[in-house]
């Protein structure tokens, strides 16, 4: 181990290590073509393992039947699925993302891989259940993994029913998602006060307001972390256009931004999964590739936040 990188010590690195070592577990099935294995973190009310870096479907999916367009996104669930990852999150909100990742996971044969998430997004029971069995169908699955409310929307009316659709079994966890920092005073409450298996909310290096009060709120509760807007929508790569990679980042296996970015959020052990979207396949590639080798410590975090506030 080099010593020329005063904060990946060997201390760090066995911590880093050891923080993996913690989450994972190693099955057959897990095993990678290329032998490798993912980073997976338990979902606390279960126990279920996932891989750290899922997939968000927001403006990336919402596309129509354009061939050439569809393969390339073909191409981006194929490029997911082989790199170990499951969890899939879209939304009635998101135009036709939902039909099209139902589409996709056939096209690809991945159905039964799935972890599918989505989200109910209107007001009123039964507009509720209607889209709730309408994004089932949409998504080809029979059981849906995680249901959210979407933007705490009506979510006294909804939250009930979702008790309801999992104790049926046609749902298996239920979740809250918000975003940018909207709502989370109301969240904070709900989670002190409601069992809900999932919680998912913003957190990035551009945005780190989580810190303070979500993510340990979340740890305490046993409610596992979904982060959405890693990148913050692209922010971040627009602010480091053009900076070279610090050399100390390459010991986390850091070889791009991207990885960078999304090492930081997964290196907080309160992320559960984290779900950077995409409608390209090296970019994909790219994003798997940071839920593989070692993760920071806090103090490697700390520099990683230096380092990108000074850029
Ligand atoms: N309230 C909610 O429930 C809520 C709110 C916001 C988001 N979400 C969920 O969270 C997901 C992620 O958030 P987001 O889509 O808003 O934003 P994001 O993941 O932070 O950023 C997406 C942008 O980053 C680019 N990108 C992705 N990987 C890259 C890489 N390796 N290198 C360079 N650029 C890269 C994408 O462009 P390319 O296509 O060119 O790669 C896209 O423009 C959403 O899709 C959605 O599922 C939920």
């Amino acid at each position: 181990m080099s010593s020329q990188y005063p904060y990946m010590t060997r201390r760090t690195f066995l911590l880093a290590t050891g923080a993996i070592a913690a989450t994972v577990t190693l099955s057959p099935g897990e095993l990678l073509s290329e032998n490798r294995r993912s980073i997976q973190r338990p979902i606390p009310s279960s126990g279920e393992l996932l891989p750290v870096i899922g997939m968000g479907t927001w403006g990336t999916f919402d596309v129509g039947d354009d061939q050439a367009v569809r393969a390339q996104l073909t191409e981006v669930m194929q490029v997911f699925f082989e790199n170990g990852g499951t969890l899939i999150d879209s939304s009635p909100m998101y135009g036709r993302s939902e039909s099209v990742v139902g589409d996709l996971l056939k096209a690809t044969g991945n159905q039964e891989a799935v972890f599918a998430a989505t989200k109910v997004w209107t007001d009123g029971r039964q507009n509720g259940i209607d889209q709730m069995r309408q994004s089932k169908q949409r998504m080809g699955v029979e059981v849906m993994d995680l249901m959210q409310i979407h933007n705490l929307r009506d979510w006294q009316t909804h939250l009930p029913v979702l008790r309801e659709w999992k104790q049926q079994g046609w749902c298996r966890y239920i979740g809250m998602t918000t975003s940018h920092g909207r709502n989370h005073q109301d969240l904070e409450r709900i989670l002190a006060t409601e069992e809900i298996d999932f919680v998912q909310f913003t957190y990035n290096l551009e945005d780190r307001i989580a810190e303070a009060r979500l993510l340990p709120l979340a740890a305490d509760r046993g409610i596992a972390t979904l982060i959405n807007r890693p990148f913050q929508r692209g922010d971040l790569f627009r602010k480091v256009k053009g900076a070279e990679l610090p050399d100390w980042s390459a010991e986390l296996g850091c070889r791009t931004w991207g990885q960078y970015f999304l090492k930081f959020i997964v290196g907080n052990p309160a992320v559960t999964c984290v779900i950077p979207a995409t409608s390209k396949v090296h970019h994909m590639k790219d994003n798997m590739d940071a839920g593989f080798g070692l993760l920071p410590d806090a103090a490697m975090r700390r520099r990683m936040i230096e380092h990108y506030d000074s850029l």
